[in-house]
């Protein structure tokens, strides 16, 4: 299969872990309808960890849990369906999932296969538990074969944490995403950490094999599975705009039924969200390094505009500032910027071929920039 633009949707693990049944799914997509995520572009409800019986049948097939599934899990996707959405399962590379349950390690084909009479659309595919002779690569390329010959269109979202050099060899395996970090929590210390893990990997994402930064934690409000003091609304927006920008899969992970109107707003910023999906699927780059704390962040857009984002992650207010030379528009074309901001949707002309912002810390301005 093939994607140009990075994955939305909502994953369990964050908000229930383990804790996944029927009824949370179903509720979400009844949410994802009502709430207005499906008409901004969030159509995938994806299953994590723990959804099985701990073993699996006479023919070697997986079988839903009975008591968090009672219907089976082709019910749950027929569901999901039905109201225009798609639906996505978990397995892991190893001989058991992360949690300890049965996983896909030489049983590729049959789970595949199993997954795409389910109506599958997406398997989010973990890597604990992996055997030590084997490498990681060959695992992953083991089910993308698997995946290619299912029958179905199933979103392949490796989830090997960056580890073994994933970059390096990801894109031979066929997996659409491929998690390029550690499990997120519901802190800033984790939000920035992460921002600044893509620094070294930006030429590593990209159109069809898109570099997952891991589910978000906007609107957590510290409560729930990943919950590790949470973080403010000033940082849950600098957090979301950041994953747009650097075009990582856009996966909630709050509990969505209950989400507040803060939350909403900001997961819903539909310009925000056009950022991300743009379909020239053009990877991000850094202007010009600052330091540990500031980012700068341009991606070329499909229609010739370019998103630009400065992001201070430090705890002190700063200054930070660009010239239309540097961002590719020198005196001499004869040409302007354009800047609209994306929180607000201030429109402004560069004045004196700068663009300069004095931000809070941890805080971000991000503007969609069009050659006048
Ligand atoms: C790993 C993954 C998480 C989640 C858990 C489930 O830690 O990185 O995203 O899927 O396993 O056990």
């Amino acid at each position: 299969m093939i994607i140009n633009k990075p994955p939305m949707g909502f994953n369990v693990w964050n908000t229930f872990g383990g804790n996944v049944n029927e009824k949370i799914i179903m509720e979400t997509a009844d949410a994802f309808v009502e709430r207005g995520l499906k008409e901004v572009g969030y159509e995938y409800i994806i299953i994590d960890d723990c959804w099985s019986k701990r073993q699996r049948d006479e023919n070697g097939r997986l079988v839903a849990d009975p008591e968090k599934f009672p219907h089976g899990m082709k019910f749950v996707a027929d569901y999901v369906h039905s109201k225009g959405l798609k639906f996505g399962i978990y397995s892991c590379a190893g001989t058991l999932t992360c949690a300890g349950y049965p996983s896909s390690f030489s049983f590729e084909y049959i789970d595949a296969s199993t997954f795409a009479e389910w109506g599958v659309d997406y398997l989010k595919y973990d890597y604990c538990h992996k055997p030590f002779s084997t490498r990681g690569e060959y695992l992953y390329r083991r089910m993308g074969l698997a995946l290619n010959n299912c029958g179905r269109d199933i979103l392949f979202a490796a989830c090997s944490w960056g580890a073994d050099d994933t970059h390096e060899w990801i894109r031979t395996t066929g997996a659409n995403t491929w998690r390029s970090t550690t499990d997120i929590t519901d802190s800033w210390i984790s939000v920035k950490d992460l921002i600044m893990s893509q620094r070294r990997i930006l030429n590593s994402g990209g159109k069809n094999c898109f570099n997952d930064m891991d589910m978000l934690v906007v609107g957590m409000n510290d409560k729930g599975n990943a919950s590790r003091g949470g973080c403010s609304v000033e940082e849950y927006k600098t957090h979301f705009a950041a994953w747009c920008m650097l075009q990582s899969p856009l996966i909630i992970g709050c509990d969505v039924r209950n989400m507040d109107e803060t939350t909403a707003k900001i997961l819903t910023n539909k310009e925000l969200i056009k950022i991300n999906q743009d379909e020239l699927g053009a990877q991000t780059y850094e202007i010009a390094p600052w330091d540990e704390n500031r980012l700068m962040l341009v991606r070329p857009l499909s229609n010739g505009d370019f998103a630009l984002g400065f992001f201070n992650l430090g705890d002190e207010k700063t200054d930070m500032w660009t010239t239309a030379d540097a961002l590719s528009i020198p005196e001499n074309c004869g040409k302007n910027i354009m800047t609209t901001e994306l929180y607000g949707g201030e429109r402004k002309k560069v004045v004196n071929r700068t663009i300069e912002e004095v931000l809070k810390p941890h805080s971000c301005k991000i503007w969609r920039c069009s050659i006048i």
